[in-house]
């Protein structure tokens, strides 16, 4: 039997709670498909500060490294705002992002046809919406040196290289192939340098894949066609900090954030985690949406594990609950009756168990 070691990494939050359902549907795709996954589960974030007093224990890096794939819930904990830095949840995940090496991360975004009256934008705006957002994930002023603070002045800095700018770039020209074929790059070239650097390193690129068409867009541009023509986006390639809003951004168009996953790539494990936080005021309320790391859980099968069949029943089983009218409070239109975590979970794995019967048959 094919085995994979998955290290599941929960976290803060609302994060333990959907990511229980996400095991449950990897297990339920083991059964399917005869796959044997070997879970195991580590702190991170403000876990980690709780069990080890440190965002990302020893033992947690040693054991994700050694894994084939990564699985983490979400880091955050109101209570650690204002802990030094070193102490804090979101410092934890930072370094996991470094320690993987995971350059690339992979945010899509497509309107379930059942949940076009879930945004707040127009159903006509939404028709045909399908884009993926590439964010670089390693670099920019997330790390950037010199950094700090000295009583009231702080300092962060923006840097990248080409390379840096090359790597991830190539991601999104790859994903492109397989898509529409367009790739939109998004920087601040009237202003930043490093931004200029970033469109004449990935207008080079572009040499390399001549069936892909490039445009570039300003980031400021890019937010409002975000909300005003969404459908005319198909691979939205940018830098980390431009990527973290316009991702959360891209995120209303599919009606609520809870439904959105992301795989982060590089080189070794990948590094799978839906693109919602921890939700403080959701945590223990068995309300939150787990689709976005179920479907963060189909990422894992498919670009971590290779795995595209096993993938695809995941997918096809969420789609399935949702045009059977599974919804969780976030989805709920007034007067709709809602589901909480666990039986959305539910409903999940008896429909990827219920294509394994058709299958048979
Ligand atoms: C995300 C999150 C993180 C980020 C935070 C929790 C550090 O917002 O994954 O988008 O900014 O990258
Ligand atoms: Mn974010």
């Amino acid at each position: 039997m094919k085995t994979f070691s998955v290290a599941v990494l929960p976290g803060d939050g609302i994060g333990p709670e959907v990511i229980a359902q996400a095991v449950r549907v990897l297990e339920a795709v083991g059964e399917r498909f005869a796959i044997r996954f070997e879970f195991a589960e580590l702190p991170v974030g403000a876990a980690g500060v709780a069990a080890a007093n440190d965002p990302l224990p020893p033992a947690t890096r040693d054991v994700v490294i050694q894994s084939d794939a990564v699985l983490l819930g979400a880091v955050g904990d109101p209570r650690l705002d204002t802990a030094p830095r070193a102490l804090r949840p979101e410092t934890g995940l930072l370094a996991l992002r470094k320690l993987l090496g995971v350059f690339a991360n992979l945010r899509p975004v497509a309107v379930h046809p059942a949940l076009s009256n879930c945004s707040p934008l127009k159903a006509d705006r939404l028709q045909g919406v399908d884009l993926l957002v590439v964010r670089e994930l390693t670099g920019g002023l997330y790390y950037g040196e010199p950094r700090g603070r000295k009583e009231m002045r702080a300092i962060n800095t923006l840097t990248y290289t080409a390379p840096e700018i090359q790597r991830v770039a190539r991601v999104a020209f790859e994903a492109a192939r397989g898509r529409r074929g367009l790739v939109t790059s998004v920087d601040k070239a009237n202003v930043l340098e490093v931004s200029q650097l970033w469109r004449e390193t990935v207008t080079q690129l572009a040499g390399d894949y001549p069936d892909v068409r490039l445009e570039h867009c300003y980031v400021d541009t890019a937010a409002m066609r975000l909300v005003t023509d969404p459908a005319s986006l198909d691979v939205v390639l940018t830098e980390n900090m431009f990527g973290d809003i316009l991702s959360d951004e891209a995120a209303v168009l599919a009606g609520s954030l809870g439904l959105l996953p992301s795989a982060s790539l590089g080189s070794g494990p990948g590094l799978f985690e839906p693109v919602h936080g921890s939700a403080p005021p959701l945590a223990g309320r068995g309300v939150a949406n787990p689709i976005g790391a179920i479907a963060t859980a189909a990422m894992l099968l498919r670009q971590g594990l290779n795995l595209p069949d096993a993938a695809d029943a995941v997918d096809d089983a969420i789609a399935a609950a949702l045009y059977a009218g599974a919804r969780t409070q976030d989805l709920a239109r007034p007067g709709e009756v809602s589901i909480g975590t666990t039986e959305m979970g539910t409903r999940i794995v008896d429909l990827v168990l219920a294509e394994a019967l058709e299958g048979l048959s």
